[in-house]
């Protein structure tokens, strides 16, 4: 079954299409998935939370708190979901979900989503086309989302035009599409060494130089190569990045020294590095033992060269296919062109702070991969599909 155990979670808004739910959830449910339903207040006037907590066999919340007081705790909601629906999504949930107004269950669950997140917007033709509704759908997918875009057809108020939600059969045929091409075992029986977050470069005791890395591509891209088969090892610098995989094995480093010595404990084994850690160049020279105090205006910290551990990688390189990262502000291609060369890589991924969504600490990120034959580029994407479009085409390169 092509959704066997993936957990979705639906979360239901004000809408007459959420009619549909009822038998969405049992197609679902039908091909192997396994359906948790969040509704907001107003859905509970077009849609019962009995019938959907018969349908889906769990219990639907709408409240932060349950009947016998406990807390419906939409963090672990958030995070045990492997792909969030919101389904019917009315106007102002949409509006809600891109502008952060955190005032319900529904939205504090999406705001607290990892996972990627799928909107079926539901509403009448004129609220489908007015430009606010229009802008946030387009918001949405420059969030990374995926819109399934409303029908043409009879609506509830009579007129006829867009902004019927889709019909289960095709909400189901995409979440169908998305997983299979998550699916692939192309990568059982091979070692995949992954760098992923900041390095942090001791000053004292209580200071150190770092940078903004949040380790998001990083895990995103150790997550896409476990659900592949791939056996990795995850060496990542500070991060508040979980992961939980029987084929990812963390190792947590500080700074850039530790990356290094981290990294060739595994590298001789490795089949295919991907090092999107943003390691520091340098570091301090020497580390204060006591904090430093404020005595004088000014303060000169002398910084001596980090080893650059994906260059040694390339010079030491036998059977590994190496893929590095770059982040450039400007003249990037030509840079990243630099690095694949000078650091004797198979690939490099090519992401430019001057493109908006892409980059440090966000869920979402536009990439360019280069080689020595080619380029290819790709659109403003979820980190969970930016790591797999990366996983995809290194799999072609290692066919050729
Ligand atoms: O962690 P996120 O918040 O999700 O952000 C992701 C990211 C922006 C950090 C990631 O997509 C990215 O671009 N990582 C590389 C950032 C970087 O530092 O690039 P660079 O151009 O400085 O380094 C080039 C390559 O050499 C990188 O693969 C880097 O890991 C590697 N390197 C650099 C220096 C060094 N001393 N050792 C290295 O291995």
């Amino acid at each position: 079954m092509p959704l066997q155990e993936k957990k979705i979670l639906i979360c239901v808004s004000g809408g007459i299409a959420a009619y549909k739910i009822n038998i969405l959830v049992r197609q679902l449910i039908k091909q192997g998935a396994e359906i948790q339903i969040l509704m907001t207040p107003a859905a509970q006037h077009f849609v019962s939370k009995l019938t959907l907590s018969t349908l889906s066999k769990r219990p639907v919340f709408s409240d932060f708190y349950s009947e016998n007081d406990t807390w419906n705790n939409h963090v672990e909601l958030a995070l045990w979901a492997d792909a969030i629906l919101m389904a019917p999504c009315t106007a102002n949930t949409l509006a809600k979900m891109m502008h952060g107004q955190c005032d319900n269950l529904v939205i504090a669950t999406y705001l607290s989503a990892k996972c990627p997140v799928f909107i079926a917007p539901a509403m009448d033709l004129d609220m489908y086309q007015h430009p606010s509704t229009q802008q946030n759908l387009a918001l949405a997918e420059d969030f990374g989302h995926i819109v399934i875009p409303a029908e043409t057809g009879e609506l509830a108020s009579g007129l006829s035009g867009q902004g019927r939600m889709a019909e289960p059969e095709t909400i189901i045929d995409i979440f169908c599409q998305y997983f299979e091409s998550s699916k692939k075992k192309s990568l059982t029986g091979k070692k995949v060494l992954i760098t992923a977050g900041p390095t942090y470069e001791a000053i004292d005791p209580v200071r150190f130089i770092g940078n903004h890395s949040s380790g998001k591509m990083g895990f995103a891209l150790a997550k896409a190569a476990a659900e592949r088969g791939a056996e990795v090892i995850l060496v990542s610098g500070p991060t508040s990045e979980l992961i939980n995989h029987q084929n990812i094995r963390v190792c947590p480093v500080i700074s850039a020294k530790d990356m290094y010595e981290e990294v060739f404990k595994h590298y001789d084994q490795a089949d295919m590095v991907i090092a999107s850690a943003a390691v520091a160049d340098y570091a301090p020279k020497e580390i204060a033992v006591q904090k430093i105090k404020k005595n004088d205006d000014s303060l000169t910290i002398e910084l001596v060269k980090n080893p650059d551990i994906l260059k040694t990688m390339g010079a030491q390189k036998k059977k590994q296919f190496l893929i590095g990262f770059a982040l450039e502000t400007n003249d990037e291609e030509e840079h990243a062109l630099q690095k694949l060369q000078k650091k004797n890589l198979d690939m490099i991924v090519l992401n430019s702070l001057r493109d908006e969504g892409a980059g440090f600490k966000k869920d979402t990120n536009k990439i360019k991969i280069l080689t020595q034959s080619g380029a290819r580029e790709f659109s403003l994407k979820h980190k969970q599909e930016v790591a797999r479009d990366i996983l995809d085409f290194a799999e072609e390169q290692l066919l050729k």
